[in-house]
This record gives structure tokens, C-alpha cells and sequence, in this order.
């Protein structure tokens, strides 16, 4: 079968402020909410903090000419909130939008076109103190920050989104407690998602008024769910798992509200709705963006009455023990463009934590390459069935500060010695030169 990618195909990797800049007390950048939990002993595996990461505030041009010489045409990163606004809601700090100036134009000179993120989880520590995602009043700040930010660089950056991953920012980091701020409440997790979602409409319009002729988007981390066997009880929980780990997020965004099954099963965790918050979260988007690892597998022993299992495959899995399971990307954007019909999908996350070393100056890395070529073969089927696919971004460019594993988990396309700061491309780096110049899959 033909293996090119369609004209435009849009190419790029992806990476997150706190995960890669360190300089955190920089120019004036204030305190975020990872800052401190990092700073909480026992949160990072490793001890690290967001310091140095890969040290990006100062290394970006380099960073840029990596991307470059990989033949990416898209980068997607995002904006840290207490750069711009180190208090969350206070003075605005133009050193920090300085800096995102020099890299949008550093960028847009090597010919590759920005996806900006407006949050990817460093909420300025200031906010927390009130409350943070769990206080409405954050919404306003938020979007305050989002018309400072859009403003100053709208007249060059055209792909925005406004979250990335509500799912993780609600529950993993406010109930399972894994993520800064490192809080075990399901009532304030769900909540907070639903603030999350608010502020994630309210700033759509803010975004088109001050671009007028960008697109935005969300990106969400979405799984499909699969059941164990083909008990009654086995179906039962792969339905709730799939309605509160995707379509909790996904039917509200498009005016479908929260699954019912899941708000049931809820009880009385279920969030406060405004009225109108409905009406606000689904205002209609340019682009889904869709992270993809993995997927689950529901298995129900106890039939309702006790813990529902993961069944996943755990032979074929990364060093972080997440499985490998391409098909599943396959399956999750058919389902998306068939019971979704949205105008366009773009995967803004797919990629493989290994135990990379180096030999005589090369990273050999057989299994990163092997996982990409599988999941764009994924990718390049569903396009062939008819699914609006318009662009693939590798997590990540360079190894970096990977939450609360610290730097113990390698993502990149580039090695990065933490010690020296050096990065050397990986064969896998080498390899998607290739594909991306190719705009096909290549051996
Ligand atoms: C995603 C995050 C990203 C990175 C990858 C491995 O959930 O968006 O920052 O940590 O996982």
C-alpha cells in the first residue's frame, strides 16, 4: 500500500514549559504550582526540580536548529503562565513575553510554523494559595493571561490551544494526587475539570478576537477502552472507564454535556454547573488535539463490587511499563470521526520512554523508531479510511524533565546529558529526518 502522507502533512515534535525551559527564577518568571511541588520531597523520583530540565530559556536557537535538521515543519510548546504573569493575576512581566518573542521569531525563521499551548500545567503558585483550578475566580485570571499573550504574539502564531490534557490536570493531579498540586479529592478533581472546561470556552472567542484569522484548539489525552472478556460485567465497566476517562472531557467540549452514566457513578462528587457553562464549553473548534500512548483494558471480577482491573498487555511496553498498542490509535480516531464528524484532528502526542544510552557517541534506539513507524501506519490507515488527520507531533524533541519521574524518563528524538547540557540526535531523530523529508514512511 502507498505509504505517503498526504500534501502539507503537518510534521513536528512537542514539548511543555516546565518540562524543558529550567531558568525558573529567570527575568522575573514567579513561582508556579510545579515549581513547589517538585521543591516537596518525595513528589519527584529522581529529587529534581524544574531546574536545569534542558535548560531551553537559554539553549532554544539550538534547540530550533535540531528541529530543523529533522526537517520539522510544526513545533508545538507551551507559554508558562508565570513568565507573563508571575502572581497569576497581577503585573505583567515583559521580560517573559520577550522570551517567547525570541522563540515564535526564531521559529518562524527556520521555516517552521508554531502550535502554541496556553497551559500545560504550570499554574502560577499564587493562584493555588487561593484555591487554584478549584476557585472560579481562576478563570478570570486565565483569561486574562490568554488575551495578554495572544495579543502580543497573535499577529504571528495562528495554531492555539487552550489546555493540555484536562484529564490530568483534574483528576491525576487533585484526585489521584501523581501532579502538582498533589491533592486526593474526587469532588474538587471533577470540579476542577469543569472550571478547566469553562475557562477552556470562555478563552475561544478571546483567542479569535485578538487572532482573528488563527485556529484553536484543546488536546486531549484519549484512550479507547477495550473489555477483558466478554463478560456482562466486563462490557459494564469499559463502558463507565471509557465515559470517565474520555467522554467526560470530549462530550461537554462538543455541546454533548457530561456521559450520564459516568455523572451517576459520580454521586455526589458531581461539580457545580453554572448556567450557560454548558453553552460556553462547546463553543465550535478549528482542531481536536488528540495525545495517544496507550490504551486499557477493563476487566471486572467482582462485577461491579470491587476494583476494575487493567488487563493490558505487559509484555509489550515501555520502560514505564505503558503498552504498546498501535491498533489502538487506529481505533480511536475511526471512532472519533465516526461518532464525532469534527473538521479536523490533529495527534499532538504519541511517543515512547526507553532506557537509552549512549555508544561511542550514538543513541541506538531500534524501539523508538520501530513504535513511531507502527502508530503512523496507524495513523496513515485511518487517513486512508477518511479520517481528517492533518498533522503528527512526537513526544518529544529531547529528553527532558518528565513530571514526577524527573529525568529518569527519555521521551526525545534527542538525547540530552543532564550534566552537560549536550544533546546528540538519536537514530530515531535521524530516522524521522528521513520520514519528514520523504512526507512518507521510510524504512
Ligand atoms: C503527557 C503530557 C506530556 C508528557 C507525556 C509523556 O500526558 O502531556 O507533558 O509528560 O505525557
Amino acid at each position: 500500500m502507498e505509504k505517503t502522507f498526504p500534501e502539507g502533512f503537518i510534521w513536528g515534535t512537542a514539548t511543555a514549559s516546565f518540562q524543558i525551559e529550567g531558568a525558573t527564577r529567570e527575568d522575573g518568571r514567579g513561582e508556579s504550582i510545579w515549581d513547589r511541588f517538585a521543591a516537596t520531597p518525595g513528589k519527584i523520583r529522581t529529587g529534581e526540580t524544574g531546574d536545569p530540565a534542558c535548560d531551553s530559556y537559554h539553549r532554544y536557537p539550538q534547540d530550533i536548529a535540531l528541529m530543523k535538521a529533522m526537517g520539522m515543519n510544526a513545533y508545538r510548546f507551551s507559554i508558562a503562565w508565570p513568565r507573563i504573569i508571575p502572581d497569576g493575576s497581577g503585573a505583567v512581566n515583559p521580560p517573559g513575553l520577550d522570551y517567547y518573542d525570541r522563540v515564535v521569531n526564531g521559529l518562524l525563521e527556520a521555516g517552521i510554523t508554531p502550535y502554541v499551548t496556553l497551559y500545560h500545567w504550570d499554574l502560577p503558585q499564587a493562584l493555588q494559595e487561593k484555591g487554584g483550578w478549584g476557585n472560579r475566580e481562576t478563570i478570570e485570571a486565565y483569561l486574562r493571561y490568554v488575551d495578554i499573550t495572544v495579543s502580543r504574539l497573535g499577529d504571528r502564531v495562528k495554531h492555539w490551544t487552550t489546555f493540555n490534557e484536562p484529564w490530568c490536570i483534574s483528576l491525576l493531579s487533585h484526585y489521584i494526587g501523581e501532579h502538582a498540586p498533589g491533592l486526593r479529592d474526587l469532588k474538587l478533581a471533577l470540579q476542577v475539570a469543569h472550571h478547566v472546561l469553562v475557562a477552556h470556552g470562555e478563552a475561544v472567542p478571546v483567542i479569535r478576537r485578538r487572532c482573528p484569522d488563527g485556529q484553536v484548539g484543546i488536546v486531549l489525552n484519549l484512550e479507547p477502552h477495550y473489555p477483558a472478556t466478554d463478560t456482562e460485567a466486563d462490557q459494564i465497566a469499559t463502558q463507565l472507564g471509557h465515559a470517565r476517562f474520555n467522554l467526560w472531557f470530549l462530550d461537554p467540549v462538543v455541546g454533548r454535556g457530561y456521559p450520564q452514566d459516568a455523572w451517576d457513578a459520580y454521586g455526589d462528587c458531581v461539580p457545580t454547573i453554572l448556567p450557560g457553562d454548558m453553552e460556553t464549553i462547546a463553543r465550535p473548534l478549528d482542531f481536536l488535539g488528540v495525545n495517544y500512548y496507550s490504551r486499557q483494558v477493563s476487566h471486572d471480577p467482582a462485577g461491579g463490587q470491587g476494583r476494575v482491573l487493567n488487563r493490558r498487555d505487559d509484555q509489550h511496553v515501555s520502560d514505564r511499563g505503558w503498552e504498546i498498542f498501535p491498533q489502538g490509535l487506529y481505533d480511536l480516531l475511526l471512532w472519533l470521526h465516526t461518532d464525532y464528524k469534527l473538521p479536523k484532528l490533529i495527534v499532538t502526542e504519541n511517543g515512547i520512554s526507553l532506557r537509552d544510552v549512549v555508544v561511542d557517541g550514538r543513541v541506538h534506539d531500534p524501539a523508538r523508531i520501530d513504535y513511531h513507524r507502527q502508530h503512523l501506519d496507524m495513523l496513515l490507515k485511518a487517513i486512508q479510511a477518511g479520517v481528517p488527520v492533518r498533522g503528527y507531533f512526537v513526544w518529544t524533541l529531547a529528553d527532558n524533565f518528565e513530571w514526577a519521574y524527573g529525568t529518569s524518563s527519555r521521551f526525545g528524538l534527542v538525547y540530552v546529558d543532564f550534566a552537560t547540557q549536550e544533546r546528540i540526535v538519536k537514530d530515531s531523530g535521524r530516522w524521522f529526518g528521513r520520514v519528514t523529508r520523504a512526507n512518507a514512511l521510510v524504512d
